[in-house]
């Protein structure tokens, strides 16, 4: 009997989707040959609901190891929205289940962040084979030291940050960088401390504006005439960090805003009187082709799925803990956000090279 695999891509875009998919791919024809039959579900669980797939062959899998982007598309399908019934009366957890079987898979490999493995763990609980792959640029998934297309997007926000060194000392300027990362401040904490960021901002950290504003100007004091800042998207000020997350969002409407990064910019040019600028690379981090470390991690994570289909381990995720490829269940995982802890020796490191965080 064929093994019948069907895979997905879903939630944000990142490096080495692809790389994962190929790792899979290879994997599963060098382990079961001409035995395995891959299906290629189109944009995530979008294509799961309204069946859209298709046969894959040998050939699609070649060429994209350093391939930004995944090759089978992907989309955001919200887990809040997966068992309401909306206006096109669609049953979106049946619909998938049905397609699952129209297909006659075996299992189903789904590579995506909190959100797709909250959906994944859905349908795990419905009786489908799920075996879960953690990407994301944030690195947030509970159970995994990493995900893949963190280290790629570090790169890329460490590249941002080092370019915007040289308007910021050329023009004796603060520069804010806002970098992705919604809940989580990893890539900020990782790619500030790689580009030498003078002050670094996280959700895990709330801030004060006067204490951002006491370090920039604690280097003007050094004759440093320039700053870099780097905010995480997801940054809050300590009055926020208080509020619950509908609260929040309605405060900062009020003020017209949606990250802090201008609020910053704003403070820091008026009660600073400072020449400031705000940057958002924003997509930037997402694009492009993953790095060495993402295109080795990918393998790994494919190939170790790969392994978890021939043993029908099913209903778990993909993880690397202390340099090992290993599995956690989903339903362990499932709806909890890894966070920065801020009293971890990085943090600490951080803080011993300069750094200030805003507290
Ligand atoms: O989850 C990855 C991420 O890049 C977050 O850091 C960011 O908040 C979000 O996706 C942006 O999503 P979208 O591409 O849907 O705007």
């Amino acid at each position: 009997m064929k093994k019948r695999v069907g895979i997905l891509t879903s939630g944000g875009d990142c490096p080495g989707l692809n790389a994962t998919i190929r790792g899979v791919a290879k994997a599963l024809y060098h382990r079961f040959g001409d035995d395995v039959e891959i299906i290629g579900i189109v944009a995530g669980y979008h294509g799961l609901i309204h069946g859209e797939y298709h046969m894959m062959k040998p050939s699609d899998f070649s060429g994209i190891l350093n391939v930004g982007g995944t090759i089978l598309g992907t989309a955001r399908t919200p887990y809040s929205k997966m068992k309401v019934i909306e206006d096109d009366k669609i049953d979106k957890v049946q619909n998938m289940i049905t397609n699952y079987k129209k297909m006659k898979l075996d299992c189903l490999l789904t590579l995506g962040g909190n959100g797709t493995h909250k959906t994944s763990n859905l349908l795990a609980e419905q009786g489908l084979n799920i075996i879960g792959l953690p990407k994301t640029i944030d690195n947030d998934i509970f159970g995994t030291d990493v995900t893949f297309g963190f280290h790629s997007a570090v790169n890329t926000a460490t590249d941002v940050i080092d370019r915007l060194h040289t308007t910021a000392t050329s023009h004796k300027r603060v520069m804010v960088v806002e970098i992705m990362g919604n809940k989580a401040g990893w890539l900020t904490l990782y790619s500030g401390i790689a580009g030498g960021a003078d002050v670094i901002i996280i959700p895990e950290i709330p801030f004060t504006l006067d204490k951002i504003l006491a370090a920039v100007e604690r280097r003007i004091g050094r004759k440093k005439g320039f700053s870099v800042i780097a905010v995480a998207e997801g940054a809050m000020d300590k009055k926020e960090a208080k509020m619950k997350k509908k609260e929040r969002l309605a405060y900062r409407a009020e003020n017209g805003e949606s990250t802090v990064t201008n609020r910053i910019v704003r403070y820091l040019a008026e009660k600073g009187e400072l020449d400031c600028r705000a940057v958002v690379p924003g997509h930037f981090l997402r694009g492009g082709p993953p790095s060495a470390y993402d295109r080795v991690l990918s393998s790994q994570f494919g190939a170790y799925a790969a392994g978890l289909v021939a043993q029908e381990k099913y209903g778990v995720t993909v993880a690397l803990k202390n340099n090992q490829v290993c599995d956690n269940p989903l339903k362990e995982i499932a709806g909890k956000t890894k966070f920065v802890d801020p009293n971890d020796q990085l943090i600490a490191t951080a803080r011993d090279v300069g750094t200030a965080f805003g507290d």
